[in-house]
């Protein structure tokens, strides 16, 4: 059997290099064995030779590697977006990396907003479709330039689709222990079955079905506007949140805000048995890109995330270990707190994970 892990690194656009130069750094000081192998897809490459994916890209991927570190796409010169959309979407919808999870996790009660809030209270998990919905990009512009212009965006949904994330969520809530190692107990179902009735329908049976097979886990439901109230005014309730592909966007940012901001937010989109992928939840952002300043954690805690997924738990372990020392010593960037760059919050994580 081979030993050594394969790991394609796609560092992207924008702050995606500089966060996943910290992350790579982070997983090389651990001693995980890993064979890293860089590829230069981004708005680089794409203004240079209008190559988004290289013909066969994700077969490639799927063949030669046991799992993807991606930064992050989008770049002011490509305004139509679409190497992102060709490669990052790309990716989840042609290697049907169909369950997106993004943990939400508070490492300390300093970084969250709300008054009170210990980390204990903040450890949930979303679980977002991440190959159907909106995002299928189905529909079309009818009449454009025209008073009588109609635009549809239609919002696909597959038994089979919802089905198999559900059960994904229900699985995950049955196999993993909360931080405090204490075991997850219930699945909460969001939509807006209220006014979207028939994708909302189809959701709200899948789950009541799926739901019967896991007698031990408690089933909940609630619609997604009540929830961003409650994810602010509650936090503690939730255990795992499983929804679809554009509330999954949407509230992860929001859940983002409760961890100390995007910076810190990891995630990875999963196909059981299959070459999956990892990426820090945050963007590219180019107002803050070249200048040292993007926090290095998100993208470091993501590679913690594909280290774990790929069995290397005890490297994995230790750069938890490391990044949780480094926000409560404040050996962070400025947005949690610290006055390190990024180069330098990654070298401190980097050192504290070798000791
Ligand atoms: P963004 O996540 O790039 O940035 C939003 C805000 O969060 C900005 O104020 C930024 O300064 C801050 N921020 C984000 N990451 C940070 C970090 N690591 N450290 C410190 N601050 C951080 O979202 P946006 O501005 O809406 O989008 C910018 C571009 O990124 C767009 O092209 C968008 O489509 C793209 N995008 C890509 C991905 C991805 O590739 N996975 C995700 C989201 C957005
Ligand atoms: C994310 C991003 C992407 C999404 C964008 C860049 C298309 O916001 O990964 O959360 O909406 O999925
Ligand atoms: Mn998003």
């Amino acid at each position: 059997m081979r030993q050594k892990k394969r790991v394609a690194i796609i560092p992207g656009d924008g702050i995606g290099p500089e966060v996943i130069a910290e992350a790579v750094r982070a997983m090389q000081a651990s001693g995980a064995d890993v064979e890293l192998t860089h590829f230069d897809w981004s708005a680089n490459r794409y203004l240079a030779d209008a190559v988004t994916v290289p013909p066969d890209g994700f077969a490639m991927l799927e063949r030669d590697f046991d799992a993807i570190l991606l930064g992050a796409f989008g770049d002011p010169r490509v305004p139509s977006n679409i190497h992102a959309k060709e490669i990052l979407l790309g990716m989840r919808f042609k290697m049907d990396l169909y369950a997106n999870l993004r943990p939400v996790r508070l490492l300390d009660a300093s970084l969250c907003p709300l008054k009170g809030v210990e980390p204990s209270d903040i450890d949930f998990v979303v679980v977002r479709e991440n190959t159907e919905g909106v995002y299928v990009d189905a529909g079309g512009v009818f009449k454009q330039g025209t008073p009588d212009e109609v635009a549809v965006q239609e919002d696909i949904n597959t038994r089979k689709g919802v089905e198999r994330v559900v059960r994904y969520a229900f699985e995950y809530c049955e196999r993993h222990k909360k931080q405090d190692g204490s075991p997850r107990r219930q699945v909460l179902m969001c939509d807006k079955s209220n006014a979207m009735t028939h994708a909302g329908g189809l959701w709200q049976r899948v789950f009541k079905e799926v739901s019967r097979e896991y007698p031990q886990i408690t089933p909940q439901h609630m619609y997604v506007d009540a929830l961003c109230t409650q994810m602010v005014r509650d936090p503690r309730q939730f255990d795992v949140i499983v929804t679809n592909n554009m509330f999954g966007d949407i509230i992860t940012d929001l859940a983002a805000g409760l961890q100390g901001g995007l910076g810190m937010a990891a995630s990875g989109n999963i196909h059981p048995g299959k070459t999956s992928m990892f990426e820090p939840v945050h963007g590219s952002a180019p107002p803050i890109a070249g200048k040292n300043v993007a926090n290095p954690l998100g993208a470091i805690l993501t590679s913690a995330m594909m280290l774990a997924h790929l069995g290397l738990t005890q490297e994995a372990d230790e750069i938890e270990a490391a990044v949780l020392e480094a926000v409560r010593q404040r050996k962070t960037t400025q947005d949690v707190g610290g006055s390190l760059g990024t180069h330098e919050a990654g070298e401190w994580v980097a050192k504290r994970v070798a000791r």
